[in-house]
């Protein structure tokens, strides 16, 4: 293929990748996003596959059938709400790729390794003067930034899954270490490129393991609440990691798509952290999520009592109520309850009862995570409020369903200083004349904290699995 169809194709395929992130950002035409990214990321394979760059094709064809084979097969297996572990993973495949594909642009991959990349990984060798000094650097930071991505997404991903504890590791004099690290890169970079060739490859090899050392150690400090924000922070670092590679590559394409993913997961990260009152450094530094883990209602508290309720309760309120608004939660994802909730929303709002979804912005364990079970499930788009557009009506409402949610709906956030997650904003159902809390026993949420709203007076508690409960509120109803 000559360079003008790849460059042609390469500019084509930017095109649908910014047309499909414009998409997914509104439920309406997120399909239409999905497909653009799917086109255009067929269009950048082939054009890659067919440039001359590309020669081995033996080796190539064997990892896309072997790659794909894993990818479909994992991909296939996994369930919702797992999602965030899949996601955490894949960075660490793009921080990992950009290491090796840094150290094998430094080495000149071409002899070696695989000659698959031999035209596109060869320049070290062949720069002189200042741009080699500029490759170098892309190399440098291409496998710093990629080793972080790497072992910081292998540590979120044993957190999301709970191989390795949710608590924050925090070591006497952390943010000392980090910054040892970082100013001892520096240094090492600047060895790196004055260096010979023939010498070089120690201190680079020196800084990947200390990237790999900052990575385990900046996730390893960060607790359970803001893995949110850690999840999009490392989609941020892989995107700059694959932009890094395409600088080594000389890929525009890669350095576009990586400059994309790089900028919108950072946007993200930033939309979390206000939404949940954090502060961006602070979290990225592990500042945050320090408490015990335990609880965050005080120990002398007394005894906490609350009260339970059956489902023809929950069905007779439901029958009374004027104003009703649904709190989904993790809970919903996990017992796949959306369906029948959504039958009980067409059955009152038939009968004249408004009923509306209020939608946390770190409600389940992805972004965007009760927003795609309730379309998948036809809940009307305009009943669906983000919680900043229904927190002021909930002392009008009469009745808050909250289905398998707890730390969105933890008054400790708003008032409890000692709480890991005060300060995140909460949707506050306690202002409603009656809670009904839907969750199978009174174990924690994801943050691992005790949570006030189940002994409010105002609040009732149906024990159970969400979709057995829902099941049964909604034959009562029809009864
Ligand atoms: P959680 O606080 O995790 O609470 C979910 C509740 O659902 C649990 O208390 C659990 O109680 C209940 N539950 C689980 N399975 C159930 C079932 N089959 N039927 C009924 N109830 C069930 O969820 P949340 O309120 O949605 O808050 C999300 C949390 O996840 C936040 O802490 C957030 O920071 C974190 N997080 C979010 C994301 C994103 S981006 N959304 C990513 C990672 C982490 P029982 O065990 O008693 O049933």
């Amino acid at each position: 293929m000559s360079t003008g169809v790849l460059t042609a194709s390469y500019i084509g395929a930017s095109i649908l990748f910014i047309l499909s992130l414009g998409g997914l950002s509104n439920q309406q035409t997120a399909q239409r996003g999905s497909t653009f990214g799917i086109i255009g990321m067929a269009v950048a394979i082939i054009a890659t596959t067919l440039s001359d760059q590309i020669t081995g094709y033996g080796v190539l064809g064997l990892m896309v059938i072997i790659g794909g084979a894993i990818g479909l097969f994992l991909a296939s297996r996994v369930e919702m709400t797992q999602m965030p572990e899949l996601v955490a993973i894949l960075h660490s495949f793009v921080g990992l790729a950009a290491v090796l594909v840094g150290v094998s642009s430094f080495l000149g991959a071409g002899e070696g390794v695989s000659n698959v990349f031999a035209g596109l990984a060869s320049g070290s060798q062949h720069a002189s003067g200042a741009a080699k000094t500029i490759h170098d650097i892309e190399i440098f930071l291409g496998v710093f930034i990629g080793g972080v991505t790497f072992t910081g997404s292998v540590v979120a991903f044993g957190k999301l899954n709970g191989r390795i504890s949710s608590k924050p590791l925090m070591l006497p004099g952390r943010h000392l270490l980090n910054l040892g690290i970082i100013i001892g890169s520096v240094i090492l970079g600047v060895v790196f490129v004055q260096s010979e060739h023939s010498s070089a490859l120690i201190p680079l090899l020196i800084m990947t393991a200390l990237s790999f050392v900052l990575g385990v150690h900046l996730v390893m400090a960060i607790g359970g609440a803001d893995m949110p924000v850690v999840v999009s922070m490392l989609n941020s670092y892989s995107g700059w990691a694959a932009a890094a590679t395409g600088f080594m590559l000389s890929n525009d394409l890669l350095i576009i798509v990586g400059a994309l993913v790089g900028s919108s997961g950072a946007i993200l990260s930033y939309i979390m952290c206000r939404a949940m009152n954090r502060s961006f450094v602070s979290v990225i530094l592990g500042g945050f999520g320090t408490g015990t883990g335990t609880s965050s209602a005080s120990a002398d508290d007394g005894p906490k009592e609350y009260v339970a309720t059956n489902a023809d309760e929950v069905a007779d309120m439901l029958n009374d109520a004027n104003n009703v608004i649904i709190v989904p939660g993790y809970g919903m994802a996990v017992a796949q309850a959306q369906n029948t909730v959504n039958e009980i929303t067409r059955i009152l709002r038939d009968k004249g009862t408004q009923v509306r979804f209020g939608i946390h912005p770190v409600a389940g364990r992805l972004p965007g995570h009760m927003n795609v079970l309730l379309a998948e499930a036809k809940v009307p788009y305009d009943i669906v409020m983000e919680m900043d557009e229904i927190n002021e009506d909930f002392p009008k409402t009469d009745v808050v369903l909250v289905i398998g949610a707890n730390d969105i709906v933890n008054p400790g956030a708003a008032e409890d200083t000692s709480s890991p997650i005060y300060g995140m904003p909460v949707l506050e159902v306690w202002n409603a004349t009656t809670a009904v809390i839907l969750k199978r026993s009174m174990a924690t949420g994801y943050a691992g904290v005790d949570n006030p709203l189940f002994y409010k007076e105002n609040s009732r508690m149906l024990f159970g699995d969400a979709r057995e409960s829902m099941d049964t509120v909604l034959g009562s109803l029809k009864k």
